[in-house]
């Protein structure tokens, strides 16, 4: 996680970064920082001039302005904490001030931002302490400027591409020196970072996100793992891992820059929960008839030749995967299997070649999910699809085959457009699959599009019911625990039913399905456990409810999404929300928003920040 940006100017360049820096607060916020050269602006004296703060970055836009902090060549961070506690000491940028004692800032003669992590920094310290280096930090990235200016001679990009070769881990870092005051250097392995090519002023700019520079330039540069940028007035050059030169395309970008107003609402996530009609209604625009053409030019053949699928994603996209599951074994007829992106890069699998290897991501950017799609290809796995929301991400470049979704920029820490987008192009997905493996009538093709086509409308109704959760949500904010039920497809938004409390909320939540109680979990029903159910009228009813009464017998308070034709009624113990109607095969989408709601509104009575929940990111970019 964390977000860099950067930048080499004729202009001053600090409110370029900071607002740069604001547009990656998703990446993190634990700390901020942003250093520049004060005689990037033609002054002939001053050095390094640094301001840092465990505020949020519309705090340090102040700072900035306060302390006079100006140049054309700078720096900026906003980090999510990974080694050593959310300090400002901890905060980047970190300076190198040599191997001499001195710590006046002014005498920094390195200064350095990083993304990832390093994994031998602590034999990497030991060496650099032992050539008199003073370490003020806990970080990693301290460690990465320290090796820098050890190995620094009058030329900065041979110093990096000295240096990287000796770190063991994943970083996107940029850095600039005091004696070359019109230069920055980037590098990227394991961590995105992108090029900006500047449009006046002969400038130049790294950022780890084209969101960053949004309104500054649109031409972009990814680049590949491995590479080394080096930006100066003017100019740019790009070498490989290898230190050849090489040349990238520059790519038109336009980047929103994400800062959408609010509107009437208070949070971002409220804000994006009422999205979802027009979310989904974008992402299924254009869907006339069930093509495997909408998941790429060569999508028919690849799905011809898979007889399996595998889904890996993590958090909210894991859980969307889990759904997926259940519609493509029973509707394509193929069968699917869903890991958590984090343990299968680690395990030992069977590598089957007809395979079709479905990776779900909001971003694009999610480390161990583009850990595990590269693992699966490593292994000889083909044949690769993505559902994302992101065009431009590292994770659509990598698939074979993309279904890009249009939730729009998500800015809550908490998915929820995201999540509800993924399962309509989830449900697409399963219908191309059965469709190409002989599975779909025109019949059923008709009816299931006719069902989509009604989502945006189903979800304004379902959004209606917000009333009754926020009544609900006065309860829950005295709560500390709750449990949520489901079965079937309804299980996984149990599950992230739950994962929206505890993320937000700090309740402690978990999911079951509600067959599985009596194995263990019922062992926690009193009268002070809340429990959530996922009550759609399927073909699990009647077993649900007999779940729900063995919760009544132990004094558990149920609180019930039912479906309207499910005769399930408000009484002692029991309080119903009545679904506004039966959604058949695609009620997930529709149950899992007021359980968004449930969570968002129960964060609000219990004064959370919402849309920034403590330690977490919006982008998970480290391991
Ligand atoms: O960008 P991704 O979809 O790959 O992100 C995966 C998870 O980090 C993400 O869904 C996370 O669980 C959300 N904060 C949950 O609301």
């Amino acid at each position: 996680m964390c977000g860099i940006v950067g930048a080499v100017s004729k202009r001053n360049i600090v409110s370029i970064l900071v607002q740069g820096l604001q547009r990656l607060e998703y990446r993190g916020y634990d700390s901020c920082g942003v250093a520049v050269h004060a005689a990037s602006l033609g002054s002939a004296t001053g050095g390094l001039q640094r301001a840092r703060s465990t505020a949020r970055v519309s705090e340090l836009i102040e700072q900035v302005a306060a302390d006079k902090v100006e140049g054309g060549t700078g720096i900026a961070h906003t980090r999510w904490a990974t080694h050593g506690a959310p300090a400002v000491h901890n905060a980047h940028p970190h300076f190198s001030h040599g191997p001499a004692k001195t710590q006046k800032e002014s005498e920094g003669r390195v200064a350095l931002v990083h993304n990832g992590i390093i994994e031998n920094h602590d034999e990497l310290r030991a060496t650099l302490q032992a050539k008199g280096y003073v370490f003020v930090s806990q970080t990693d990235t301290e460690v990465i400027a320290h090796l820098v200016d050890s190995l620094y001679a009058g030329d900065l990009l041979k110093a990096m591409q000295a240096a990287l070769p000796q770190l063991h881990g994943a970083y996107a870092l940029a850095v600039f020196h005091k004696d070359e005051p019109h230069r920055v250097v980037g590098a990227r392995a394991g961590s995105p970072l992108i090029l900006g090519v500047g449009q006046s002023h002969e400038e130049n700019f790294l950022a780890s996100d084209a969101m960053a520079l949004a309104g500054v330039t649109n031409q972009i540069v990814y680049l590949e793992e491995g590479d080394v940028v080096d930006l100066q007035l003017g100019k740019y050059a790009v070498y490989d891992r290898s230190t050849k030169a090489v040349t990238r395309e520059v790519k038109t970008v336009n980047a929103h820059s994400g800062a959408a107003e609010l509107g009437p609402y208070r949070h971002y996530m409220q804000k994006e929960i009422f999205e979802q009609p027009r979310a989904i209604a974008d992402t299924l625009e254009g869907v006339e008839g069930i093509t495997s053409e909408l998941f790429g030019k060569n999508a028919e053949q690849t799905f011809k030749n898979i007889d399996r699928v595998l889904i890996l994603a993590c958090g909210t996209s894991y859980y969307s995967g889990c759904v997926a599951q259940y519609w493509i074994e029973a509707i394509a007829k193929i069968p699917c299997h869903v890991e958590i992106a984090s343990e299968y890069r680690y395990r030992e699998s069977v590598a089957d070649p007809r395979t079709l290897v479905v990776t779900i991501t909001q971003s694009g950017e999610t480390a161990d999910t583009l850990a595990a799609l590269r693992h699966a290809q490593s292994l000889g796995l083909k044949h690769t699809l993505t559902i994302c929301n992101v065009a431009t991400s590292a994770m659509v470049r990598e698939c074979a085959l993309a279904y890009v979704t249009r939730a729009g920029a998500e800015i809550g820490v908490a998915s929820t457009k995201a999540f509800t987008t993924q399962l309509a192009a989830l449900f697409l997905l399963t219908l191309a699959l059965a469709k190409v493996k002989g599975h779909l009538t025109s019949a059923e093709e008709s009816s299931h599009i006719k069902a989509m086509r009604h989502l945006p409308a189903a979800l304004q109704a379902v959004l209606a019911l917000e009333p009754q959760l926020i009544a609900w949500a006065q309860e829950f904010a005295t709560k500390e625990n709750a449990l949520f039920l489901g079965r079937g497809t309804h299980y996984p938004i149990a599950l992230e039913g739950a994962l929206k409390l505890k993320e937000i909320t700090y309740i402690h939540a978990e999911a079951y399905a509600a067959g599985e109680l009596k194995h263990g979990p019922l062992a926690l029903v009193t009268s002070a456990m809340p429990v959530v159910t996922v009550a759609p009228n399927d073909a699990l009813l009647e077993k649900l409810k007999s779940n729900m009464q063995e919760v009544r017998a132990r004094g558990g308070e149920l609180f019930v999404l039912a479906d309207a034709d499910t005769r399930i009624e408000n009484s002692e113990g029991v309080h119903v929300i009545r679904m506004p109607e039966h959604y058949g095969v695609l009620s997930p989408i529709l149950h899992v928003v007021p359980l968004q709601l449930l969570a968002y509104h129960t964060a609000c009575a219990r004064g959370t920040d919402v849309d920034k929940p403590r330690n977490l990111a919006k982008s998970v970019t480290v391991e």
